[in-house]
């Protein structure tokens, strides 16, 4: 497995300056070399203060907006003008703020009226971005993620269908302890980044830091153990109050 890149800060505010030095090097990087950055966002609460900061007048001018591409890891069944909406939240504090334009924002249309439609719909629209027409799985050049106490990332719950999906990238997930579907990306074209992070907050969290990191490989169990870049790296941004049980 290629190595992990185990980061620890004291507090979510440290994490999240270092997450977004990190977020504008790396996107400098794909623009020099390929012209965009394509970046697939998480949402919850940990990457709140990361997407404040990137807005803010300190990391405005030290990025090239236009040449970056935003799409989402997951997103819940709901309207993108419900409080519930990982869109809603990431408009609010990026895309307004930074003037983004529509182009640039792909977002899963949940007004279709059902989630496989939903889902039918987002993978069309990657493909169609990234020029993969049918087979082949295309590489984000960051993927961000959080990490549940349960275990989650994205929208890949534990003992759910889609953790065993293999071909499609994007899929409606039953979640049924949620009672609701879930919209996600699937570990195929999360695997397939070049960069994927995960920001993770909180002694809330510490104990599944250390059965995901440390703990016998139970993926069905614990999802995020089957984060595995096919070439790329992986890192974990973490405070000390979640990364406090794990061997330094
Ligand atoms: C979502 C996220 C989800 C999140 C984790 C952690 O749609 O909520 O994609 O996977 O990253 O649940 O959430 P917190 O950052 O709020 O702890």
């Amino acid at each position: 497995m290629a190595k992990v890149n185990i980061n620890i800060w004291n507090d979510l505010e440290s994490l999240s300056a270092a997450a977004a030095i990190e977020f504008a090097r790396i996107a400098n990087d794909a623009i020099r070399e390929n012209g965009r950055f394509t970046v697939a966002l998480s949402g919850g609460s940990t990457p709140v203060e990361l997407y404040k900061l990137l807005s803010s007048e300190e990391f405005i001018s030290k990025l090239d907006w236009e040449k970056i591409f935003f799409f989402f890891t997951d997103e819940r069944d709901v309207s993108p003008a419900s409080n519930q909406s990982n869109f809603k939240m990431v408009n609010e504090l990026l895309f307004k703020p930074l003037k983004i334009s529509k182009p640039q924002i792909f977002r899963w249309q949940t007004e279709i009226i059902n989630a496989v439609g939903i889902a039918e719909q987002y993978e069309k629209y990657i493909r169609k971005f990234f020029k993969m027409p049918g087979e082949g799985i295309p590489s984000f050049d960051l993927c961000l993620l959080g990490l549940g106490d349960d275990g989650h990332t994205a929208s890949l719950f534990p003992h759910t269908k889609a953790l065993t999906e293999t071909k499609a990238l994007a899929v409606a997930n039953i979640v049924k302890k949620l009672k609701v579907f879930r919209l996600t990306l699937t570990f195929p074209v999360i695997n397939s980044a070049k960069n994927i992070w995960f920001l993770v907050s909180g002694d809330q969290k510490a104990k599944m830091v250390l059965n995901v990191l440390e703990g016998e490989y139970e993926p069905e169990k614990f999802p995020a153990q089957a984060v595995k870049p096919i070439d790329g790296k992986l890192s974990w941004f973490m405070d000390d109050p979640a990364a406090h049980l794990i061997k330094k």
